[in-house]
Protein backbone atom coordinates (compact mmCIF):
# COMPACT_ATOMS: atom_id res chain seq x y z
CA UNK A 1 0.00 0.00 0.00
CA UNK A 2 1.20 3.37 -0.83
CA UNK A 3 2.43 6.28 1.98
CA UNK A 4 1.52 9.61 2.63
CA UNK A 5 4.01 11.97 3.24
CA UNK A 6 3.40 15.33 3.91
CA UNK A 7 6.05 18.02 2.31
CA UNK A 8 6.41 21.54 4.32
CA UNK A 9 7.92 23.94 1.58
CA UNK A 10 6.92 21.86 -1.31
CA UNK A 11 8.11 24.36 -3.55
CA UNK A 12 12.09 24.65 -2.15
CA UNK A 13 14.38 23.30 -4.84
CA UNK A 14 15.47 20.17 -2.39
CA UNK A 15 12.15 19.03 -1.90
CA UNK A 16 10.75 18.83 -6.09
CA UNK A 17 13.35 16.55 -6.78
CA UNK A 18 12.28 14.35 -3.58
CA UNK A 19 8.51 14.69 -4.08
CA UNK A 20 9.73 13.50 -7.95
CA UNK A 21 11.24 10.35 -6.65
CA UNK A 22 8.26 9.92 -4.21
CA UNK A 23 5.62 10.22 -6.76
CA UNK A 24 7.41 7.76 -8.95
CA UNK A 25 6.80 4.90 -6.52
CA UNK A 26 3.24 6.04 -6.31
CA UNK A 27 2.85 7.84 -2.89
CA UNK A 28 0.28 10.16 -1.93
CA UNK A 29 1.41 13.42 -1.23
CA UNK A 30 0.20 16.73 0.69
CA UNK A 31 2.16 19.59 -1.44
CA UNK A 32 2.00 22.09 1.59
CA UNK A 33 3.57 25.61 0.73
CA UNK A 34 2.40 29.14 1.02
CA UNK A 35 2.52 28.95 -3.22
CA UNK A 36 -0.87 28.16 -4.02
CA UNK A 37 -0.59 28.10 -7.79
CA UNK A 38 2.68 26.55 -7.80
CA UNK A 39 1.91 23.94 -5.22
CA UNK A 40 -1.41 23.25 -7.43
CA UNK A 41 0.79 22.34 -10.77
CA UNK A 42 3.49 20.52 -8.78
CA UNK A 43 0.47 18.64 -7.98
CA UNK A 44 -0.22 18.07 -11.24
CA UNK A 45 3.10 16.58 -12.34
CA UNK A 46 3.25 14.95 -9.44
CA UNK A 47 0.10 12.77 -10.63
CA UNK A 48 1.00 12.51 -13.84
CA UNK A 49 4.34 11.05 -12.44
CA UNK A 50 2.57 8.14 -11.07
CA UNK A 51 1.51 9.67 -7.30
CA UNK A 52 -1.59 7.98 -5.85
CA UNK A 53 -2.67 11.33 -4.98
CA UNK A 54 -1.38 14.83 -4.84
CA UNK A 55 -2.84 17.97 -3.33
CA UNK A 56 -2.15 21.11 -2.80
CA UNK A 57 -2.92 22.52 1.10
CA UNK A 58 -1.87 25.68 2.58
CA UNK A 59 1.03 26.15 5.18
CA UNK A 60 2.86 29.33 6.00
CA UNK A 61 5.43 29.23 8.90
CA UNK A 62 4.21 32.56 10.51
CA UNK A 63 0.41 31.82 10.10
CA UNK A 64 0.34 28.74 12.95
CA UNK A 65 -3.08 29.57 12.83
CA UNK A 66 -3.92 27.54 9.52
CA UNK A 67 -1.97 24.35 10.56
CA UNK A 68 -5.04 22.76 12.03
CA UNK A 69 -6.22 22.17 8.66
CA UNK A 70 -3.46 20.71 7.24
CA UNK A 71 -3.55 17.95 9.85
CA UNK A 72 -7.08 17.33 9.32
CA UNK A 73 -5.83 16.76 5.91
CA UNK A 74 -3.18 14.66 7.28
CA UNK A 75 -5.85 12.50 9.65
CA UNK A 76 -7.99 11.27 6.74
CA UNK A 77 -5.08 9.84 4.93
CA UNK A 78 -5.25 5.85 5.56
CA UNK A 79 -1.72 3.93 6.54
CA UNK A 80 1.40 5.38 7.11
CA UNK A 81 2.26 8.46 7.64
CA UNK A 82 4.91 10.79 6.83
CA UNK A 83 6.52 14.23 7.22
CA UNK A 84 9.31 15.88 5.57
CA UNK A 85 10.05 19.89 6.50
CA UNK A 86 12.02 21.71 3.70
CA UNK A 87 11.22 25.55 5.12
CA UNK A 88 13.44 27.89 5.47
CA UNK A 89 14.75 30.61 5.10
CA UNK A 90 18.36 32.68 5.08
CA UNK A 91 18.68 36.75 4.68
CA UNK A 92 21.70 38.24 4.46
CA UNK A 93 23.32 38.27 8.06
CA UNK A 94 24.01 41.81 7.63
CA UNK A 95 20.40 42.69 6.69
CA UNK A 96 19.33 41.36 10.00
CA UNK A 97 22.13 43.15 11.70
CA UNK A 98 20.88 46.23 10.25
CA UNK A 99 17.38 45.17 11.00
CA UNK A 100 16.67 43.29 14.41
CA UNK A 101 13.01 42.47 13.75
CA UNK A 102 14.50 39.98 10.52
CA UNK A 103 15.23 37.36 13.53
CA UNK A 104 11.88 36.26 14.43
CA UNK A 105 10.80 35.75 10.93
CA UNK A 106 13.79 33.65 10.16
CA UNK A 107 13.67 31.87 13.55
CA UNK A 108 10.10 30.91 12.86
CA UNK A 109 10.69 29.82 9.07
CA UNK A 110 13.57 27.40 10.07
CA UNK A 111 12.49 26.57 13.68
CA UNK A 112 9.57 27.27 15.42
CA UNK A 113 6.71 26.95 12.85
CA UNK A 114 7.75 23.69 11.76
CA UNK A 115 8.58 22.64 14.99
CA UNK A 116 5.24 24.06 16.09
CA UNK A 117 3.27 21.99 13.20
CA UNK A 118 4.95 18.61 13.97
CA UNK A 119 4.24 19.21 17.59
CA UNK A 120 0.95 18.84 16.23
CA UNK A 121 1.05 15.97 14.08
CA UNK A 122 3.28 13.52 16.77
CA UNK A 123 -0.08 12.49 18.86
CA UNK A 124 -1.21 10.98 14.99
CA UNK A 125 1.90 9.27 14.47
CA UNK A 126 2.08 7.72 18.09
CA UNK A 127 -1.27 6.81 17.56
CA UNK A 128 0.12 5.01 14.31
CA UNK A 129 2.43 3.70 15.70
CA UNK A 130 4.81 3.94 12.26
CA UNK A 131 5.84 6.66 10.23
CA UNK A 132 8.80 8.63 9.45
CA UNK A 133 9.86 12.35 9.96
CA UNK A 134 12.39 14.47 7.76
CA UNK A 135 13.91 17.36 9.62
CA UNK A 136 15.88 19.36 6.67
CA UNK A 137 18.24 21.58 9.14
CA UNK A 138 21.49 22.85 7.87
CA UNK A 139 25.34 22.46 8.88
CA UNK A 140 25.08 25.92 9.63
CA UNK A 141 22.76 24.86 13.21
CA UNK A 142 26.73 22.89 13.70
CA UNK A 143 28.69 26.44 15.20
CA UNK A 144 27.57 30.28 15.07
CA UNK A 145 29.13 31.90 12.53
CA UNK A 146 29.94 35.67 11.50
CA UNK A 147 28.13 35.03 7.62
CA UNK A 148 25.05 33.89 8.83
CA UNK A 149 24.53 32.99 13.01
CA UNK A 150 20.99 33.34 13.18
CA UNK A 151 20.12 31.58 10.51
CA UNK A 152 22.80 29.19 12.01
CA UNK A 153 20.64 29.36 15.41
CA UNK A 154 17.15 28.82 14.02
CA UNK A 155 18.67 25.72 12.61
CA UNK A 156 20.70 24.70 15.70
CA UNK A 157 16.87 24.87 17.67
CA UNK A 158 15.50 22.70 14.90
CA UNK A 159 18.33 20.25 15.30
CA UNK A 160 17.86 20.10 19.04
CA UNK A 161 13.84 19.95 18.50
CA UNK A 162 14.27 17.12 16.23
CA UNK A 163 16.84 14.97 18.94
CA UNK A 164 14.28 15.41 21.28
CA UNK A 165 11.52 14.50 18.99
CA UNK A 166 13.35 11.29 17.97
CA UNK A 167 13.35 10.26 21.45
CA UNK A 168 9.88 10.49 22.19
CA UNK A 169 8.43 9.15 18.97
CA UNK A 170 10.94 6.57 18.90
CA UNK A 171 9.52 4.67 21.56
CA UNK A 172 6.57 4.13 19.00
CA UNK A 173 7.88 2.75 16.60
CA UNK A 174 8.12 6.45 14.50
CA UNK A 175 11.29 7.41 13.40
CA UNK A 176 13.10 10.84 12.53
CA UNK A 177 15.84 11.95 10.92
CA UNK A 178 17.82 15.42 10.89
CA UNK A 179 19.34 16.23 7.47
CA UNK A 180 22.14 18.72 7.81
CA UNK A 181 23.20 19.78 3.92
CA UNK A 182 26.30 21.82 3.11
CA UNK A 183 26.18 24.20 0.36
CA UNK A 184 23.53 23.10 -1.99
CA UNK A 185 23.05 24.72 -5.45
CA UNK A 186 19.55 25.83 -5.16
CA UNK A 187 17.60 29.14 -4.66
CA UNK A 188 19.09 30.36 -1.49
CA UNK A 189 23.20 29.98 -2.77
CA UNK A 190 22.34 32.03 -5.47
CA UNK A 191 24.99 34.72 -5.96
CA UNK A 192 26.99 33.62 -2.80
CA UNK A 193 30.00 32.36 -5.08
CA UNK A 194 31.85 29.43 -4.93
CA UNK A 195 30.79 27.20 -1.85
CA UNK A 196 33.23 24.11 -0.65
CA UNK A 197 32.16 20.59 -1.63
CA UNK A 198 28.62 21.88 -3.34
CA UNK A 199 26.48 19.28 -3.85
CA UNK A 200 23.28 19.27 -5.79
CA UNK A 201 19.56 19.07 -5.06
CA UNK A 202 19.14 15.54 -6.88
CA UNK A 203 21.96 14.18 -4.84
CA UNK A 204 20.59 15.53 -1.86
CA UNK A 205 17.39 13.56 -2.30
CA UNK A 206 19.03 10.35 -3.26
CA UNK A 207 21.07 10.82 0.23
CA UNK A 208 17.71 11.29 1.90
CA UNK A 209 16.19 8.24 0.02
CA UNK A 210 18.60 6.55 1.42
CA UNK A 211 18.92 7.57 5.16
CA UNK A 212 14.93 6.38 5.31
CA UNK A 213 15.72 3.21 4.09
CA UNK A 214 18.79 2.72 6.63
CA UNK A 215 17.12 4.98 9.05
CA UNK A 216 19.86 7.21 9.79
CA UNK A 217 19.51 9.92 12.24
CA UNK A 218 21.32 12.31 11.26
CA UNK A 219 22.27 12.79 7.87
CA UNK A 220 25.13 15.33 6.61
CA UNK A 221 25.10 15.65 2.69
CA UNK A 222 27.41 16.11 1.51
CA UNK A 223 28.86 12.88 3.43
CA UNK A 224 32.14 14.63 3.62
CA UNK A 225 30.33 17.68 5.71
CA UNK A 226 30.49 14.97 8.79
CA UNK A 227 33.82 15.38 8.73
CA UNK A 228 34.08 19.39 8.53
CA UNK A 229 32.09 20.02 10.56
CA UNK A 230 33.28 17.98 13.17
CA UNK A 231 36.96 19.84 12.47
CA UNK A 232 34.93 22.92 12.77
CA UNK A 233 33.38 22.06 16.13
CA UNK A 234 36.36 21.09 17.31
CA UNK A 235 38.40 24.33 16.95
CA UNK A 236 38.27 26.43 20.40
CA UNK A 237 36.17 29.30 20.69
CA UNK A 238 39.04 31.60 21.59
CA UNK A 239 40.55 31.24 17.52
CA UNK A 240 37.28 30.55 16.14
CA UNK A 241 36.20 34.24 17.17
CA UNK A 242 38.62 35.32 15.23
CA UNK A 243 38.05 33.25 11.91
CA UNK A 244 35.91 34.53 9.13
CA UNK A 245 34.68 31.06 7.76
N1 LIG B 1 20.58 25.58 -0.35
C1 LIG B 1 21.45 25.34 0.60
O1 LIG B 1 22.67 25.52 0.41
C2 LIG B 1 21.02 24.79 1.93
C3 LIG B 1 22.01 24.31 2.80
C4 LIG B 1 21.62 23.78 4.02
C5 LIG B 1 20.28 23.73 4.36
N2 LIG B 1 19.34 24.21 3.51
C6 LIG B 1 17.94 24.11 3.90
O2 LIG B 1 17.28 23.26 3.01
C7 LIG B 1 15.87 23.58 2.96
C8 LIG B 1 15.45 23.74 1.52
O3 LIG B 1 16.13 24.85 0.96
P1 LIG B 1 16.40 25.09 -0.60
O4 LIG B 1 17.85 25.20 -0.77
O5 LIG B 1 15.63 24.10 -1.39
O6 LIG B 1 15.86 26.56 -0.73
P2 LIG B 1 14.54 27.20 -1.31
O7 LIG B 1 14.30 26.69 -2.68
O8 LIG B 1 14.70 28.66 -1.08
O9 LIG B 1 13.38 26.63 -0.36
C9 LIG B 1 12.94 27.24 0.81
C10 LIG B 1 11.52 26.79 1.03
O10 LIG B 1 11.05 27.32 2.26
C11 LIG B 1 9.77 27.87 2.03
N3 LIG B 1 9.44 28.89 3.01
C12 LIG B 1 10.20 29.94 3.43
N4 LIG B 1 9.54 30.62 4.35
C13 LIG B 1 8.35 30.01 4.54
C14 LIG B 1 7.22 30.24 5.37
N5 LIG B 1 7.16 31.29 6.22
N6 LIG B 1 6.18 29.38 5.32
C15 LIG B 1 6.20 28.35 4.45
N7 LIG B 1 7.22 28.07 3.63
C16 LIG B 1 8.29 28.90 3.67
C17 LIG B 1 9.85 28.43 0.61
O11 LIG B 1 8.55 28.66 0.13
P3 LIG B 1 8.22 29.72 -1.05
O12 LIG B 1 8.38 28.96 -2.34
O13 LIG B 1 6.80 30.10 -0.77
O14 LIG B 1 9.19 30.85 -0.91
C18 LIG B 1 10.56 27.27 -0.07
O15 LIG B 1 9.66 26.24 -0.34
C19 LIG B 1 15.73 24.87 3.77
O16 LIG B 1 15.27 24.54 5.06
C20 LIG B 1 17.15 25.40 3.87
O17 LIG B 1 17.34 26.17 5.03
C21 LIG B 1 19.67 24.75 2.29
Amino acid sequence: MSETWIILGATSSMARVFIRELAGRGDALLLAGRNMDDLKSLAQDCRLRGAAQAEAVGFDARKPGGFAALLKTAQEAPGVLNAAVFVGSMPDQAEIDADPSLVDGTVTDSFTGPARFLQMLAPELETRGKGTIVGVGSVAGDRGRLANYVYGAAKAGLATYLSGLRNRLGRSGVHVMTVKPGPVDTAMTWGLGPQPFMTTPEAVARDILKGIRKKRNVLYTAGIYRIVMLVIRLIPEPVFKKLSI
